[in-house]
């Protein structure tokens, strides 16, 4: 936080709290990723498996997704305001990163997609490679996010637009659920 930056309120918890449960959430299902990929190298594919890698693609074809948009809407714009290069250089390295965060899934998808339609095409040790590089990038990704892009917003973002932050979010993420419960 910059020395300027006023006290968090209590209503910053609506935009920040949402946002690091969303990290929280993202941590747990790259260790299931991760004990998915390993599984699929070192045994067969059974239905279990197969209904881990159909609940997993579903949710990193989601959540992350949104996640990265609520950041970009909500939180990154505060910070490309700042005169301070560290928080700039920052802020555009964790944009970028959401790009190759989105290349990495790409290429892990279709694996786990085949997985979960029971086919087993793909090199498995190449799929758990792969899950490890987009794992590391993403923890690395979250440290710098909670480390320095968080404070430095948390600062910045007028404590009277945090609540509303945080309830448009939810309200995209419902409104999402029910197109879906549609479909
Ligand atoms: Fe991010
Ligand atoms: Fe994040």
């Amino acid at each position: 936080m910059s020395a300027s930056a006023p006290a968090a309120s209590p209503v910053d918890k609506s935009l920040f709290v949402f946002l690091d449960r969303c990290h929280l959430d993202i941590q747990q299902k790259l260790e299931q990723m991760m004990a998915l990929a390993t599984a699929l190298e070192e045994g067969e594919l059974t239905p279990a498996l197969q209904a881990q890698a159909r609940a997993l693609t579903d949710w990193f074809n989601a959540e992350p997704r949104q996640h990265h948009l609520d950041e970009e809407k909500h939180v990154f714009p505060s910070l490309l305001a700042s005169n301070q290069e560290d928080v700039l250089q920052a802020t555009h390295r964790l944009i970028q990163d959401h790009g190759w965060l989105e290349a990495d899934w790409f290429e892990i998808e279709p694996a786990l997609e085949a997985a979960a339609d029971g086919n087993s095409w793909f090199d498995p040790n190449v799929l758990r490679q792969a899950v490890e590089v987009f794992q590391q990038l993403y923890l690395d990704h979250i440290v710098l996010e909670e480390s320095l892009a968080y404070p430095e917003a948390r600062g910045r973002i007028d404590p009277a637009l945090l609540e509303s932050m945080g309830r448009e979010m939810a309200k995209r993420r419902a409104v999402r659920d029910a197109k879906a419960a549609k479909a």
